[in-house]
Parts: C-alpha cells; structure tokens; sequence
C-alpha cells in the first residue's frame, strides 16, 4: 500500500485532513477505469469545442486543450503515460496531465461540467465500441454455424427429447437451432444500443448545465443517437449497463447449453463428436485423456457472467437519486463481462468451426423405434384417427421387443395382425431419411426447410 499523497486533490480545497490512505486506495478507480482513456479524451475534446460555441474559450484555447488533449492520449496510446499517485480515476487523470502540459488553461475545460456526466459519458461511449466488437463476434459465430449446416445437411442422428432417443433429423437441423438463440441474441443486442447511445454530458452534477452548453452539438460530435432528458436520470442511470448485463447472461446462457449438448456428444457412450486438439486439453495424470475444457469454461463463464450481473443489480438497487459513489462499482462488472462474452464468442467460434462430426456414429445410433410415429402416421394416411394408430404403432413395438427384433423386421402378417389397414408399402416407413424429408412443413428438418433456415439466418447477418 502506498501512502495517501500530501499534495492538493482535484477537489482538495475544502478539505484539512489527509485521507487515511487505505481510504485512498479503497476510492481510487484508476487501476481499472484507464481502459476508459480514449472515451473520456474524446468526451473532453468535444466538450472543449462546445465551451468554445458558448464563448467560454477562445478559438484559440479551444485549440490549445484539444491539442493538449491529443498529446495526452498519445502518451496513453504509447504506453508511456505516467499515473501519479494523487490521480484517483480516469477522468482526474487526463485532467492533471492536461494541466500538466498546457498549464492553467487546462483548469477551463471543467466548466460546468462534473465527473458525474463526464462518467456516465464516457461508459457509454466505450461501451457503444465494445458492443460493435461483440456484434462483430456473435456475427462471425452465426455464420460458421450456417456454413457447416449447409455442408453437412445430409449427416442424420437421433434427435432427443429428455436426453432420449425421439425422432431422426439432421445435424444441420441441431446446429441450426443454436444459430436461432444467437441470432435472437444478434437482434437483442442491436436493440439495445439506441438505449446505450444517450448522452448524459451537458447534465452538469446533477442539475444541469447553467452555461447552457448545446448538448444536440455534443451529441452529434460524440455520435449519440440521443441526449438525456432530465439531468438526475442523466448522472444517476446505469440501467445501460445492467441491460447489456442481462443480455450478456441470456447470450452466456445461450453458448452453456450449445457447450452442455457438446460435452455430452464428444463423450465415447456417444462419440457423435471430436473436440479439435485446439480446444481440448489433456489429464496430468490419466494419458488417454482428451477433456472438453474450452466447452466447460464457456459453460462455467456463464455463472460467472451473470454472478456479475446479479452482483450490481444489489448495488443499484439501494442507491438514492443521482449520483452516489455505489456507482464505480459499475464498472468491474461490466468490463468483466465484456471482455468474458467477446472471448466467449470467438472461442465458441472456434469450437464450432474446428469440430469433427461423425456421421457414421450419428447413423448407427438411429434405431428402427424411432420411426414408431411414422408408422402411425402411415395409418393416419389410411384414414384411421391418430389417437388410435399411436397405439397400434405402440403394439408393433411391443412384439418387436417381446421377439427381440427391430420394427421393419416384423412380417406383413404381424402388421396385419395388428391392423388390417397395413398393406405391402408398411415397409417404406422404414427409411430415416424418407423420414426426415416428410417433415417440411416450416421449421422442420428437411432438405427444402434446412435451406430455408439458412436463408433466414443469413437475411438476419446482412441487416
Ligand atoms: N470514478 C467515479 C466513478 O467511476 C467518477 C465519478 C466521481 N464523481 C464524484 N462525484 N465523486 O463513478
């Protein structure tokens, strides 16, 4: 721990006492808002050209600041910027080094202006560029879905509902449905950022602006799509970063059941799948052993992702009008967040692109009962009602179990048994892929609705 510093603080000057320095260290923000440097340098860049329009600096000191400004990002972008120990976040920082460098001139660019609007500003600001590179993300994950789908459309296996054997679709159809969840999370996403990009600047502390700054001006600098209406709302709502919260844990909870159905897949009581070695790794003690880990750490990450969301939503809550210092911890979270989704995304990405499908296996797993409700729906095709050939079609499975075969190895004479509406044609039923293609209606997994969903998916892409 380092001692509190002895020299003045941006806003020392109602203050005798020292701060105890572990109150120091508790308050100070720097060590993680400094990612949020180039928001708050553009932030302070467009708030010094609007001072100008109001005739609070000249076009000269306007010039001064903005070129000061510059050389301060500069120093962040290089690497090079010296943090002193009196900077307690980003924004006191940039302010100091301006100082710093241009001398007393710096102290105008503050004018009227409060870190409070500064930092909601800032947030939103950087959260608008994070949430393109996330959009460019799920994009990339979307698409190398619908590439393999549309490859590998004439692999079969069992479709499965309470984790047992149910009806024969295709593997396009399976990975097709994870591109719907992630493409309702490509809308979701889009949706939201009309509500991230509302600026708070121009909201002074809390009750405005009273050098009526043109705040549509610095919207229109920044590329907000809006300016906040009221000046408390504008300080006090982080309601942005517990929607991207939410959103990131409905998207997390997306990939944690692609991963739960990989696991299981990729297991050798299945062996539908192989991890590539790329996103496997081995068991220090057991050789044989290849583990899924890329799987169960975006299975994992999900807990945490919405451990993040749950954790602010307790801050927030309780927190009175405008702004109160609850509010930094807004931004472990999110920054947590952001940075586990992008890596979540482009490792699913990976996954996804690199894993070997074994049709074979898929094929031999698909057994003759799974087509128990085609052959009911053969006798639907001959007029008898559905609730009656359900359990006709259950009586043909019956005597196959009790002969110890398999449903098409029942003779004519057995089916006729049964119902006198089997003829010679029962034995058509049979096919897993005459199967799969009677399903066409809308959604299902035949061959015309497979390239249906994939045009879909790829209208949702190119919006
Ligand atoms: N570091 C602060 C935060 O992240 C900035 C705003 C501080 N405002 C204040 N009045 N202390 O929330």
């Amino acid at each position: 721990m380092t001692d509190a510093p002895t020299k003045q603080k941006l806003w020392g000057g109602r203050f005798t006492g020292k701060t105890d320095p572990l109150m120091h260290e508790f308050n100070q923000s720097l060590k993680y808002d400094k990612r949020m440097y180039d928001a708050d340098i553009r932030g302070s860049i467009a708030y010094s050209k609007a001072l100008a329009l109001i005739g609070i600096l000249t076009k000269d000191e306007e010039a001064q600041i903005v070129n000061g400004l510059e050389a301060v990002g500069k120093e962040w972008d290089d690497g090079v910027f010296q943090a002193q120990p009196d900077d307690e976040d980003i924004h006191t920082a940039n302010e100091r080094r301006l100082t710093e460098l241009i001398g007393p001139l710096g102290g105008k660019l503050h004018t009227g202006r409060s870190r409070n609007d500064q930092v909601a500003t800032d947030m939103r600001l950087w959260l608008m560029k994070e949430v393109r590179e996330i959009e460019a993300a799920l994009k990339a994950l979307i698409q190398v879905i619908v590439n393999r789908a549309d490859k590998e459309r004439d692999i079969l296996m069992p479709g499965y509902t309470h984790l047992q054997r149910a009806q024969p679709v295709r593997w396009s159809h399976l990975i097709l449905s994870y591109a719907f969840y992630f493409a309702a999370d490509l809308q979701r996403l889009r949706e939201l950022v009309p509500r991230i990009s509302v600026l708070p600047l121009g909201s002074g502390a809390l009750a405005g602006n009273a050098f009526v700054v043109d705040r549509e001006f610095l919207a229109k600098e920044l590329g907000f799509d809006s300016v906040s209406e009221n000046s408390f709302h504008g300080v006090g709502d982080r309601d942005f970063v517990a929607e991207f919260m939410m959103w990131a844990s409905l998207m997390m909870t997306h990939l944690s059941r692609v991963s739960e159905d990989l696991i299981v897949y990729s297991t050798a009581e299945f062996g539908f799948v192989t991890l590539s070695d790329a996103y496997s790794t081995g068991s220090s003690m057991m050789p044989q052993k290849k583990n899924p880990d890329s799987l169960e750490l975006l299975r994992g990450k999900s807990g945490r992702i919405f451990g993040n969301l749950s954790g602010f939503m307790m801050t927030y809550k309780g927190i009175p009008s405008t702004y109160n210092k609850d509010l930094q911890e807004d931004k472990e979270p999110l920054f947590d967040t952001v940075d586990n989704a992008w890596a979540s995304l482009r490792i699913a990405e990976g996954v996804i692109a690199t894993v070997e499908v074994h049709g074979d296996k898929m094929r031999e797993a698909l057994t003759m009962d799974m087509l128990a409700t085609d052959l009911a729906d053969y006798l639907v095709r001959k007029g008898i009602p559905f609730r009656e050939t359900h359990h006709i079609s259950g009586r043909a499975v019956a005597l196959a179990e009790s002969r110890k075969c398999h449903l098409h190895e029942l003779s004519l004479e057995d089916y006729k048994g049964l119902s006198d509406q089997f003829t010679e044609d029962v034995h058509g039923v049979f096919d897993f892929e005459a199967s799969v293609e009677k399903r066409r209606a809308i959604g299902g997994p035949a061959l015309v609705m497979i390239d249906r969903q994939i045009e879909t998916l790829q209208a949702i892409l190119n919006q």
